[in-house]
């Protein structure tokens, strides 16, 4: 800004100023009026509808329970879930946010521009829409992702047809069993048993079987299930190659 634009900025906002009203009592008035009416809305939502879906009580006992934050925190669940090394997290859980809410404080003592339409101001408007498609995108993410210990593996291409169904078939028996609790499948799955993602170049399929039946704990036995389904698993994980 230099000094003439800031002189017609200053006489411009005088005139503006005798024009307009004070602040107390029109604005407080105005905001207040508003404030209340949109606190009624959500009481009256609140005893009409009631509250949304709740989950059952806590069980301090449950080892299957995945835990999901709110919708509008699935950008912040998402960015945690894509920067992966351990020593990054604190970084993504509280760097991130902060850096961008500093940011946002800072933002009129480095953006001096004193125009106000978003058209003249391209740098200031395209990284606010930046900002926020990556929030959407993320959040889109965050709610279409599936819980750490689901395995999600596409069959192999040597695969027939058919030899794919049994594949997904396996995978399925493998996620209701909770393999995915205690061995990793590609991106997915624990670290208390073994790395499973390429299993099938290191046992052959007997070997695999004889594993499930009779395993060494902590791993429980799978010879309860049923011959179809534990085939099905046995051919999934010997096709992990
Ligand atoms: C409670 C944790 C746990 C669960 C659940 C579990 N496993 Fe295991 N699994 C282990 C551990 C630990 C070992 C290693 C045992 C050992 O070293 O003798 C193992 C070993 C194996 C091995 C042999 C790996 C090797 O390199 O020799 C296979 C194959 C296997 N598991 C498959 C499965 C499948 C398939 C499921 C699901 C149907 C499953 N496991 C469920 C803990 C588990």
């Amino acid at each position: 800004v230099n000094r003439r634009q800031k002189e017609q900025y200053l006489r411009e906002y005088e005139v503006l100023k005798s024009e307009g009203k004070p602040f107390f009592p029109y604005t407080v008035l105005k905001d207040s009026v508003m404030a209340a009416t949109v606190l009624i809305v959500i009481i009256a939502l609140a005893i009409i509808l009631g509250a949304g879906e709740l989950q059952n009580k806590a069980d301090p006992t449950t080892v299957t329970y995945t835990p999901r934050p709110e919708w509008y925190f699935y950008f912040l669940f998402e960015l945690l879930r894509v920067i992966k090394p351990p020593s990054l997290v604190i970084v993504a859980t509280i760097g991130v946010p902060t850096i961008a809410m500093v940011l946002l404080v800072l933002l009129p003592f480095i953006d001096r521009n004193p125009e106000r339409n978003p058209a003249k101001r391209p740098i200031a408007t395209s990284f606010g829409v930046s900002v926020i498609a990556i929030m959407a995108y993320l959040t889109y993410l965050g709610a279409h992702a599936k819980a750490p210990d689901q395995i999600d593996i596409a069959p192999p291409k040597a695969l027939t047809a058919g030899q794919a169904r049994q594949f997904e078939r396996g995978l399925q028996v493998a996620n209701q069993s909770g393999c995915g609790a205690c061995h990793k499948f590609g991106e997915a799955g624990g670290t208390i048993g073994p790395d499973l993602t390429t299993i099938g170049d290191k046992l052959p399929p007997d070997a695999i079987a004889r594993t499930m039946q009779n395993p060494t704990a902590p791993m429980p036995s799978y010879a309860d299930l049923p011959p179809g389904k534990f085939n099905d698993l046995v051919y999934f994980v010997s096709n992990l190659k």
